[in-house]
C-alpha cells in the first residue's frame, strides 16, 4: 500500500512497534557493529539493524563465524537479523534475540554470497514460489511476540521477478513488513537498484515497504520515496563513514561536516569500536573506515595511505588531530558521552553467532 511520506522524521510503525523516522540503517556484514548502529541512532536514523546473526549456531559444517553479537538498551528500536534454511531453529533463534532485547527480528533472504545459498539460506528463500521462505516467516512469527520483518532481493536470477510472488506470500505467512533490494542475486551490488520493483512490490502488499539500494542523497531518497510510495528509506553504503547523510536526510538539509567534526566523530567511532572489540581486532577491522571518513572534510590525500600503515589506534588519533587539531576540544566533550556507555551496564550478548560471510 503506496504511503505519502510527507517527512523522513515522522514516527511509523512496524507491527506494534513504533519507529521514529523513516530513515533506516541497513544491516551490512562486517560493518553494523554496535558503534556503528549508535552512530545511526545519534545521527537520526529512526530504525537500526545487525548484521546477520546465523541461526544454526557454530556446530554448522560450511559456516565460518567470527563473533557474538552485543547489543544495548541506548539502540532501540533495534532490528536484529537471522539467517539459516531451517524453520525449526530459525523461530528458536528469534526466540534468543527477543529475550536479548530485539525489537524486531528480520529474516535474511538478500544474501548473494555463496557460502550462505548453497546452505539453503539468503537469497534463494524467494525461489520456488517462496514455499521454503514462507515457511520459515511462518515458523518465526508463531515463536515471538515482536514483528517479523523479511529482507530480500528481486530474486537469485538477472531478471528474476520472485520478489512478486515471495512478497505477497511472505505478507501472509505473517511478515509485518518488508525491505526490497530490487537487485539480482547473481548482480551482488553492481548495475543498478530498479526501485520500479519497490513500486511494485508496494501496490502487492499492505505491509510497510522499506527502500535499498542506491539511495545516497537527499534528492535520491525522495525520488524514491515519491515514485515508489514506500514507507520508509534504507541507507547503506552511503552511511559507511558519512552518518552525517542520515541527518540531512530526516533534518532536509544538507550537511557538511568541517574537518574537525570529521575527525571527532571519527575518533569516537575508533574508541566505541576498541571497547566493543578490543585493540587488535579493532585496528584491523577499523581500516576500511578510515578511508570512508576521509572522503568526508578536505583532507591530504597522505593522510588515507598513513592511517592503513598505523598498528594502534592512538597512532590513528595522534594522526587525525595533527589533520584538525580544533578537534580536541570535541573530542574531550564526547569523552563523558563514551565513558558513560559504561554505566549503562545493560549490554546483553547474544548467544548466536555473526557470519563472517554477509550481504542482502
Ligand atoms: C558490506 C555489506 C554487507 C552487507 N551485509 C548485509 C547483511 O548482513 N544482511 C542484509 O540483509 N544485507 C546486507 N547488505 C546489503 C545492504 O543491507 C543493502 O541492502 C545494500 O547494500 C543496498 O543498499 P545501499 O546501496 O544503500 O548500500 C550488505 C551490504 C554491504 C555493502
Amino acid at each position: 500500500m503506496a504511503i505519502d511520506v510527507r517527512s523522513l522524521s515522522d514516527t511509523w510503525r512496524i507491527g506494534d512497534v513504533e519507529i521514529p523516522g523513516r530513515v533506516v540503517l541497513a544491516p551490512m556484514a562486517g560493518v553494523s557493529v554496535q558503534a556503528f548502529r549508535r552512530q545511526g541512532r545519534r545521527h537520526g536514523a529512526g530504525l537500526v539493524c545487525s548484521e546477520m546473526v546465523s541461526a544454526c549456531g557454530l556446530g554448522h559444517g560450511n559456516e565460518r563465524t567470527k563473533d557474538y553479537l552485543r547489543i544495548a538498551a541506548d539502540e532501540r528500536p533495534l532490528a536484529v537479523q537471522i539467517f539459516g534454511s531451517d524453520p525449526v531453529q530459525m523461530a528458536e533463534a528469534a526466540r534468543m534475540c527477543v529475550a536479548a532485547g530485539a525489537d524486531l527480528v528480520d529474516i535474511n533472504m538478500g544474501c548473494p554470497v555463496r557460502k550462505v545459498t548453497k546452505t539453503g539460506a539468503g537469497a534463494t528463500l524467494t525461489e520456488d514460489g517462496a514455499e521454503r521462505g514462507a515457511r520459515i516467516v511462518e515458523a518465526v512469527a508463531n515463536a515471538v511476540d515482536v514483528p517479523v520483518t523479511v529482507k530480500m532481493r528481486r530474486g537469485v536470477e538477472n531478471g528474476s521477478r520472485d520478489f512478486a510472488v515471495a512478497g505477497p506470500r511472505f505478507e501472509a505467512a505473517g511478515a509485518q513488513a518488508l525491505t526490497l533490494h530490487p537487485r539480482s542475486a547473481k548482480q551482488m551490488y553492481t548495475g543498478t537498484a530498479d526501485h520500479t520493483l519497490t513500486a511494485e512490490l508496494v501496490s502487492l502488499v499492505s505491509v510497510p515497504v522499506i527502500a535499498s539500494g542506491d539511495i545516497d542523497s537527499r534528492e535520491r531518497a525522495h525520488a524514491v520515496l515519491e515514485t515508489t510510495g514506500c514507507a520508509a528509506v534504507m541507507i547503506g553504503r552511503g552511511a559507511q563513514g558519512n552518518p552525517w547523510l542520515l541527518q540531512s536526510l530526516v533534518e532536509d538539509r544538507d550537511v557538511r561536516p568541517d574537518n574537525e567534526t570529521v575527525v571527532a566523530e571519527h575518533i569516537r567511532f575508533v574508541r566505541e569500536t576498541v571497547r566493543e572489540l578490543g585493540e587488535r581486532r579493532a585496528v584491523h577491522f577499523l581500516r576500511k573506515f578510515h578511508a570512508w571518513y576521509l572522503r568526508r572534510g578536505h583532507f591530504p590525500r597522505t593522510l588515507r595511505q598513513e592511517l592503513s600503515t598505523l598498528e594502534t589506534t592512538a597512532e590513528v588519533e595522534a594522526a587525525l588531530l595533527a589533520a584538525a587539531p580544533g578537534a580536541v576540544a570535541l573530542v574531550a566533550r564526547m569523552e563523558a558521552e563514551i565513558a558513560a556507555l559504561d554505566q549503562l551496564g545493560d549490554d546483553a550478548e547474544l548467544d548466536l553467532p555473526i557470519s563472517l560471510y554477509g550481504g542482502g
